[in-house]
């Protein structure tokens, strides 16, 4: 089939790879000609496994292109996905200009029937004014259908959530327009759900609302924990080994970051306020998240004192492992209550320390991980990246000044480095 994908993204460039790779002709629009350029040498504008290899492969085979004019991507496909950013404002709520902007331009440049499905993560009812936004400007009053198929990728695993997905959600008004998107998944052999455009829209907020629900309840629980002999791992396993429950999704820590959860979960409480319900569940799901990084400094101030003038260490500064993205991380809220206490701050991050250094300038980077250590009063650990893991702890002893870990991830054993002789903060021990 042909296919545009506008927007390359993390969600748009994955998905537009990714039918190519499943056998369709795939054109993928951007309005950044950088971004576009960079593409059509095969190179990719983010860390994510696997993708950079099958853009190449799908280019060289003629299934793949880029372009940054919307018209050549109408003009030749079948269906056209939407996959552009939709960014929190100031209020919480997603800014849908650009979704709108790409849909007049599918409006004034669409020749034949098409199908128009919205792929970015947007509020129930965006397919609604959609739908009257290509109305308003297709003169020729060319047919059309508006779908919703929400993408539940996650990032650094995004191409084989994307391959392998445990499910497939279609909304859609028309059988012809389900026929086609049914048509377009076939390859993959998944399962798949078919709902009205509303339901799939609420599927997507639901689905991300409730993981971080699961999140925040687990880091209430490991706060809990904290107060008495309890171990959060074993509470979260036992807990976890309820099939009804399930044990992803339960590691405590200092919370969720990324471009979706804390967005998804805003966007989420905003609309459900404009359709006139206060989703109070949802804020405290917020409040606990947020907590979680005060916590952290605590227990640093707990064991230094006063942070003014320490040497903090820090290990990990994007959202999650396995990815360079920076965007809304822990991290940055972590690191400027750091700096702005006075301490002096040394990270080291495998793939996120180049976009690092756009948001915070203010802090040494290093080349390793025990380049961090070097003196420093303390090391916290931000992100749970394998190399972490598997540091050599008697060198990162020898050091650091004072042997104090703060361990946002929960990467190490407490009592292994308590025989180590560290003095070691995880979250959610109460021993
Ligand atoms: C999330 C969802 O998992 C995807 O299904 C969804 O498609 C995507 O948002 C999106 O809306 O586009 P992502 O943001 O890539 O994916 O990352 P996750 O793996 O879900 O992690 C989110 C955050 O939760 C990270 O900061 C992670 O460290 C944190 N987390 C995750 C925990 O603190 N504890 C856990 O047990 C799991």
């Amino acid at each position: 089939m042909r296919l545009s994908v506008i927007g390359t993204g993390y969600v748009g460039l994955t998905a537009a790879a990714c039918f190519a790779k499943i056998g369709h002709q795939v054109i993928g629009v951007d309005n950044d000609p950088k971004k576009i350029s960079l593409l059509k040498e095969g190179k990719i504008p983010i860390y994510e496994p696997k993708l950079e290899d099958i853009v190449k492969e799908e280019m060289a085979k003629g299934r793949l292109a880029f372009t940054t004019e919307i018209a050549e991507g109408v003009k030749n496909s079948q269906i056209v996905f939407i996959a552009v950013g939709t960014p929190p404002k100031e209020t919480g709520e997603p800014d849908l200009s650009a979704v709108e902007n790409v849909a007049r331009q599918i409006g004034e440049n669409m020749v034949d029937y098409l199908l128009i499905v919205e792929k970015s993560t947007v509020p129930v009812k965006t397919g609604e004014w959609i739908k009257r936004t290509i109305e308003r400007y297709n003169k020729k009053k060319i047919p059309f259908d508006v779908a919703s198929n929400p993408e539940f990728l996650r990032e650094g695993r995004a191409v084989d959530d994307f391959l392998s997905p445990d499910r497939i959600v279609i909304g859609c008004e028309t059988t012809r327009a389900k026929e086609l998107l049914l048509e377009v998944y076939k390859p993959l052999n998944s399962k798949i759900l078919v709902t009205n455009l509303e339901s799939a829209e609420l599927i997507k907020h639901a689905s991300n609302a409730f993981l971080a629900m699961k999140i925040s309840f687990i880091n209430a629980v490991a706060i809990v924990c904290e107060a008495v002999k309890a171990n959060i791992k074993e509470v979260a396993d036992g807990v976890g080994l309820d099939k009804r429950i399930g044990r992803d999704f339960l590691d405590a820590g200092i919370g969720y970051g990324g471009f979706c959860f804390p967005k998804d979960l805003d966007a989420f409480i905003k609309i459900s306020e404009e359709l006139g319900y206060d989703f109070r569940l949802l804020k405290v799901v917020r409040e606990i998240n947020n907590e979680m990084r005060e916590r952290l400094i605590k227990k640093a101030k707990e064991v230094l004192w006063n942070l003014r003038d320490k040497k903090i260490g820090v290990l990990g500064l994007s959202f999650k492992p396995d990815t360079d993205d920076m965007r809304f991380a822990p991290s940055i809220d972590i690191i400027s209550r750091l700096i702005a206490e006075g301490a002096k701050v040394l990270a080291y991050d495998p793939k996120a320390m180049e976009k690092a250094r756009e948001v915070l300038p203010g802090i040494n980077y290093c080349q390793s991980p025990y380049e961090v250590c070097q003196d420093a009063d303390c090391l916290l650990i931000l992100t749970e990246w394998e190399e972490f893991k598997h540091l050599d702890l008697k060198r990162v002893k020898a050091l650091l000044k004072l042997p104090v870990i703060i361990d946002g991830r929960n990467i190490f054993d407490p009592k292994v480095m308590a025989k180590l002789g560290f003095i070691y903060r995880g979250v959610g021990w109460g021993y």
